[in-house]
C-alpha cells in the first residue's frame, strides 16, 4: 500500500522550513535560513524572526510541493513547540489554512492535520530515508534518545513510537546555547557551534584550557551549562591579548572538549541505569564530527548501535523531520480533533506530548 503524503511545516526558531514525505521517504525539504538576518544580534531576534517566517512560509511551502512533484496530501503537519511563541503560530496558521483549503485537488476535502513536538522532530530525524529508501533502519525499543540543540539537552527513553521519558535535561542553557555564547564571548558571530568546531579542529589538546565540570559528582542525568560559560569568560578575562590571539584554537577546543564531556558521561550513565537496545541523536549540535565521533565510541564501549540522523540538512531545524515523526502518529490516528483550539505550545516538552495529543 502506498504510504501516506504528508505536507509539513517547521517554523520553531530560526529556519522557515517546508517538506514533503512520503512516509519516511524525504521527497522535498526546503529550509530558508535566517541566519544572515539574526547575525548581528548574536542570536534570535523574535519579531524579526516572525517577519522573516512571514514572508517566506507561502514560498517555502510551494517550493516544497513543487520539488516533490506532487499535488495531493494526504495529511498537513506541523510543529506545535517548544520553540519561540510568535515564530511558532506562523506555521501553525499556515498549517490550519492549508488544512482547511488544501492546494490538493481534493475537493470538499480537509485535510488531517498533526500537531507534532519539534524534538520528536529531532528523534525521527534518524528514520528518514531518501527516495530510493534507503538507509533501512528500525528502532529497537527501549531506544536511549539523546537531543543536543541550540533550545534542548536531554536525555529521553523512548519505550515505543511515541512514548517518551524524560530521564536528563539541561537545568540552564543548552549546549548549542553555550557554544553560541563561547563564540560571542570569542567575538566570533552567530551560530557558536559550526566556528567553534572549525577552530577546535586546529587546536592543540596539549596546549588546552581545563575548565571544571558542573555536576561531576552528581549521580542524575542533568546537565549544567551556564557555570561553563561563566568560568570560560573569566579565562578569557585573565588572559593578556597577545596569550588570547595565540590561543583562539585552543580555547575554542578546550571549551568544546567540555561541553562535549558532560554529553558523553551523562549519555554512559543513562545507557548503565536503563539499558537501552540502541541510541537515537539528533539536534543541531549533532552536526558536529567531534561529537559524532564520541558518541559513536560510547556506543561501541557498550555494544550499541547508534543512529545519526542520515542527511546534514535532516541534522540542523528541518520540516521532513517532522514529516517522519507525524507519519508515524498517522499510522496510530493521532490528528488534531478541533483546529481551531489548536495552540502554539513554546515550552512543550515530550512527557506531556502523548496526554496533550490524546486529550485534543
Ligand atoms: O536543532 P537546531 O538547528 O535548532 C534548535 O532547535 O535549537 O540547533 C541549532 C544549534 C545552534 O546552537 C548551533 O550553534 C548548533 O546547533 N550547531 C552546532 C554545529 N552546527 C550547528 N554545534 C556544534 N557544531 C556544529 N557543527
Ligand atoms: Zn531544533
Amino acid at each position: 500500500m502506498d504510504k501516506p503524503i504528508i505536507l509539513s511545516i517547521d517554523t520553531s526558531c530560526d529556519e522557515t522550513s517546508a517538506a514533503v514525505t512520503s512516509g519516511r521517504l524525504v521527497l522535498s525539504n526546503v529550509i530558508s535560513s535566517q541566519i544572515s538576518i539574526h547575525q548581528k544580534y548574536g542570536g534570535v531576534y523574535p519579531a524579526l524572526a516572525k517577519r522573516a517566517h512571514q514572508e517566506r512560509i507561502d514560498y517555502v511551502v510551494q517550493k516544497a510541493i513543487q520539488n516533490a512533484k506532487k499535488n495531493r496530501f494526504d495529511a498537513v503537519a506541523v510543529t506545535q513547540g517548544p520553540g519561540l511563541a510568535i515564530a511558532l503560530e506562523v506555521g501553525i496558521k499556515k498549517a490550519k489554512q492549508i488544512s482547511e483549503n488544501p492546494l490538493a485537488i481534493r475537493e470538499n476535502h480537509r485535510l488531517p492535520l498533526i500537531a507534532v513536538n519539534h524534538l520528536e522532530g529531532h528523534i525521527y530525524s534518524c528514520l528518514a530515508q531518501s527516495v530510493g529508501g534507503l538507509p533501512k533502519r528500525e528502532i529497537i525499543f527501549p531506544a536511549l534518545c539523546l537531543v543536543v540543540s541550540g533550545g534542548h539537552t536531554e536525555l529521553v527513553l523512548m519505550k515505543n513510537h511515541g512514548e517518551y521519558q524524560l530521564i536528563g535535561e539541561t537545568l540552564d542553557d543548552a549546549c548549542g546555547e553555550a557554544l553560541d555564547k563561547a563564540a560571542m564571548i570569542l567575538k566570533l558571530g552567530y551560530p557558536g557551534g559550526p566556528v567553534i568546531e572549525k577552530l577546535a579542529s586546529k587546536g592543540e589538546a596539549l596546549r588546552s584550557y581545563i575548565l571544571s565540570q558542573p555536576l561531576k559528582d552528581k549521580k542524575n542525568l542533568n546537565f549544567s551549562y551556564s557555570g561553563l560559560k561563566t568560568q570560560f569568560l573569566y579565562l578569557i578575562q585573565s588572559l593578556s591579548q597577545k596569550e588570547f590571539s595565540q590561543n583562539l584554537q585552543n580555547l575554542a577546543l578546550s571549551f568544546q572538549t567540555a561541553c562535549f564531556e558532560q554529553i558523553t558521561r551523562k549519555t554512559s550513565q543513562a545507557i548503565r541505569v536503563y539499558q537501552p537496545k540502541m541510541i537515537l541523536c539528533g539536534g543541531g549540535v549533532i552536526s558536529n564530527k567531534t561529537l559524532r565521533k564520541l558518541l559513536r565510541q560510547t556506543a561501541k564501549n557498550n555494544n550499541l548501535p547508534v543512529f545519526f540522523p542520515p542527511k546534514k540538512n535532516l541534522i540542523t531545524d528541518n520540516a521532513a523531520m517532522i514529516g517522519v515523526a507525524a507519519y508515524y502518529k498517522y499510522l496510530r490516528g493521532e490528528f488534531v480533533k478541533n483546529i481551531d483550539l489548536l495552540d502554539r505550545e513554546p515550552r512543550m516538552t515530550l512527557d506531556s506530548h502523548k496526554l496533550q495529543a490524546d486529550s485534543r
